[in-house]
């Protein structure tokens, strides 16, 4: 019989929290001297995390990489994300500590297909997930995050067909969220289309009682077994309001850091998939401590974008920005 790995649990921090180490003191020091600010995804890895400014999802690190006034932005995310801080603010030097950090749901959605999509029905309202590239952004008429989609849905035009693209299963929550039906693009996240209902199953029942919270990026049968449905900074303030003492987290790892500090003396329970008793996205973890201090000391890798191009996905990025307040 096939055996599954048990979920990994996450008992609360020590009061105090964990000691800085060196690397972290030079990494510190370097945002000093080189009048620098560090975002950072909540799913880097706690090491990063902790000397970030900000740490956050991804509507909130496009508002910070908006208002920052630092010369230099040192974006710990994926490419997309240093890309719209980019967009968003291009005066500033952005660097993402590893070039190579990309998302395969924003590489399932190639801008010349889009491009040729809209072509063939130029009534289409695209709605673009902020998980796609600089180029798709730049041929859609507003962006969403998994915090804002369905306010911003709700705002499209009525009498305009809407092309959701890439992510299917955050487009078919929004839609039954919102009513308003989409033509999905074929696209999803390699990472949380991992979990299944039959690995979520055990492990609420190793765990019994505790509520299960998912991002939307989880399949619907996935989605279906859980508590609440919410981006990752809207987990934060779900598990602050619950009374239960351990917590099930179904998306990636990294989350469990985040929630680690900011609701102090509970439980976590990183999700299992039918592989492992939890779950990375190996582009998140491309980001690590020694690559954020080589690039903060050497001012690469550097995110540098075609000024069209830029200029373009700048009008429905602050569509949403704005949409979203
Ligand atoms: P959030 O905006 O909810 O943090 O999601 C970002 C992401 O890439 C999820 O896979
Ligand atoms: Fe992309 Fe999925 Fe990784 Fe998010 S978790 S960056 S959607 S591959």
């Amino acid at each position: 019989m096939k055996s599954f790995p048990a979920a990994a649990v996450f008992p609360p921090l020590p009061s105090g929290g964990v000691p800085l180490i060196d690397l972290q003191r030079e990494v510190i020091a370097l945002k000093k001297t080189k009048d620098a600010i560090i975002l950072a995804h909540n799913y880097q890895c706690e090491d990063i995390q902790a000397v970030a400014d900000f740490v956050g999802d991804s509507l909130g690190l496009a508002y910070k990489a908006a208002a920052a006034q630092n010369s230099t932005i040192v974006f710990c995310g994926v490419h997309f994300m240093a890309e719209t801080a980019k967009i968003v603010n291009p005066t500033r030097k952005v660097l993402l500590p590893d070039l190579n950090a990309g998302c395969s749901l924003a590489d399932s959605c190639p801008a010349e297909k889009l491009a040729a999509i809209k072509a063939a029905q130029p009534n289409l309202y695209v709605v673009a997930y902020i998980n796609c590239s600089a180029a798709v952004k730049a041929l859609s008429d507003v962006i969403v995050t998994s915090g804002n989609a369905s306010k911003i849905v709700q705002k499209a035009p009525a009498d305009r067909p809407i092309l959701f693209v890439p992510d299917q299963n955050l487009g078919s929550w929004v839609s039954a969220k919102t009513g308003r039906a989409m033509q999905l693009w074929p696209g999803n996240c390699y990472a949380h289309v991992q979990f299944t209902p039959t690995a979520l199953l055990r492990a609420k029942a190793e765990h019994p009682g505790a509520p299960v919270v998912a991002h939307p990026e989880c399949t619907e049968a996935v989605r279906d077994l859980a508590d609440m449905v919410c981006s990752t900074e809207l987990m934060v303030d779900w598990c602050k309001q619950q009374t239960a003492q351990t917590l099930i987290i179904t998306t990636e790892s990294g989350m469990i850091h985040r929630l680690r500090r900011e609701v102090p003396g509970k439980t976590f329970v990183a999700a299992p998939t039918d592989r492992c008793s939890c779950n990375d996205c190996r582009f998140m973890k491309m980001n690590t401590l020694e690559k954020v201090r080589d690039c903060l000391r050497d001012g690469t890798p550097e995110i540098i974008l075609p000024e069209s191009v830029r200029a373009a996905a700048e009008i429905p990025l602050r569509r949403m920005l704005e949409w979203s307040k």
